[in-house]
């Protein structure tokens, strides 16, 4: 017997989030199928493939995987994805700097599941991430009962990114300790990864490279050295330059998550949805949408990702206590939880916004009314 559910293929069991190359694997077997331009050394596609797949579009018909519809994955500048791919593609590393909620670790993910076919690779950057997280480790056990040898080196995922010509990923790089952000710069500057325990050096094999993420609004808590900021090249995510963008953005995750999370499919939501952006998007900018009132920003960052954690748990209200229909009551404590972070200065703030104008809004009585009562 094995409990293995991949070998008997019965019972299988879904992972909660599956990484991006197990989730649309079909895409990328269908662009790598129809992918006949130059792919760089160990590329599972085309620079090309690769952006389409994280722009979406559908491969031409007539040819292999033809009609396919691949769905986008980023909804933004097609420029900043053709920058990041094609950095991936040079000896430069790359770098993804944003405020939080705009998708910097999504994009870094679906970037190594396109190029490596695995976005596993990854360094979760903290306060403790330690060197080892960066380099390698030991088992010391067998450290103890042999001496060091290869066999009792842990490796790294950068450094098994680096020996097998793949992507490796590091998560919040300013979060990391600076003693430990500079054992990076050998690995980038010189691609090697030296052991002095063996004598010897994991060199980086071709195909490697390292995708990493750092928030605007940590600037300061860990800087970046200049010395390791020159190995990277810097693609900026902005927030969604139009509502209807967010809109877009935020419709198409919460339709994701709630398959993905098997609740009951809501029947229509887009009302609610561009309710919260439009909340989320006139908070964030001090101004109403059209632009006539100056109202004040709550502290939280009210980002994109914010609004679709509101909009999935609203679905989830709808779909077990509701009758499935997203309403207004089912966002408003949401709302009020991403708004109201700080209880006494954002709840002035809150305040403000409702009476002034969210009260005064034509077909917004029922979300007033849901405002007044959650808030109250
Ligand atoms: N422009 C966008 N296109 C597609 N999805 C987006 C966009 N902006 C935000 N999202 C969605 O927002 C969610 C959160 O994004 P993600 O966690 O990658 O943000 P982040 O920039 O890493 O934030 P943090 O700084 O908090 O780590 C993802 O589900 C992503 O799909
Ligand atoms: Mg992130």
């Amino acid at each position: 017997m094995t409990t293995d559910s991949r070998a008997g293929g019965t019972a299988q069991q879904s992972a909660l989030r599956p990484h991006a190359e197990d989730a649309f694997a079909d895409e990328l077997r269908a662009l790598a199928a129809a992918d006949d331009r130059p792919r760089p050394e160990r590329w599972r596609l085309s620079p090309w493939a690769v952006s389409m797949y994280l722009l979406g579009g559908e491969l031409p018909a007539g040819g292999p995987g033809g009609g396919t519809v691949i769905t986008p994955k980023y909804v933004g500048p097609r420029r900043l994805v053709e920058v990041a791919v094609s950095t991936l593609a040079t000896d430069r590393a790359l770098l993804l700097l944003g405020v939080p909620g705009t998708a910097k670790t999504w994009v870094s993910e679906h970037l190594a599941a396109a190029v490596s076919g695995d976005s596993t690779l990854l360094v979760q950057g903290t306060a403790g991430t330690a060197e080892e997280a960066v380099r390698y480790g030991w088992n010391y056990a067998q450290l103890l009962a042999e001496g060091p040898s290869r066999a009792a080196l842990v490796p790294s995922p950068v450094m098994r990114a680096m020996a097998e010509g793949r992507t490796a990923r590091v998560e919040e790089l300013t979060r990391i300790p600076a003693d430990v952000q500079d054992s990076l710069i050998t690995v980038l500057s010189e691609k090697t990864l030296p052991i002095p325990e063996l004598g010897e050096e994991i060199q980086a094999v071709r195909g490697f490279n390292l995708i990493a993420t750092a928030n605007d609004r940590d600037r300061g808590v860990n800087e970046l050295s200049s010395a390791l900021r020159r190995r990277f090249n810097t693609v900026v995510l902005p927030l969604p330059e139009t509502a209807e963008a967010e809109v877009d953005i935020v419709a198409r995750r919460v339709d994701q998550l709630g398959r993905s999370l098997d609740l009951p499919a809501s029947a229509d939501g887009a009302a609610e949805i561009r309710r919260v952006v439009t909340v989320f998007r006139e908070l964030r900018d001090g101004v109403t949408a059209d632009g006539r009132t100056r109202i004040k920003s709550p502290s939280g960052t009210l980002s994109t990702a914010e609004a679709i954690s509101v909009v999935t748990g609203g679905m989830a209200l709808a779909a077990h206590f509701g009758d499935g229909v997203l309403r207004a009551g089912d966002v408003a404590a949401g709302v009020l939880g991403a708004v109201v972070r700080d209880p006494s200065s954002d709840r002035v703030v809150w305040q403000e916004y409702l009476e002034a104008v969210v009260r005064e809004r034509d077909g917004w009585k029922d979300f007033y009314r849901a405002c007044r009562e959650v808030s109250a």
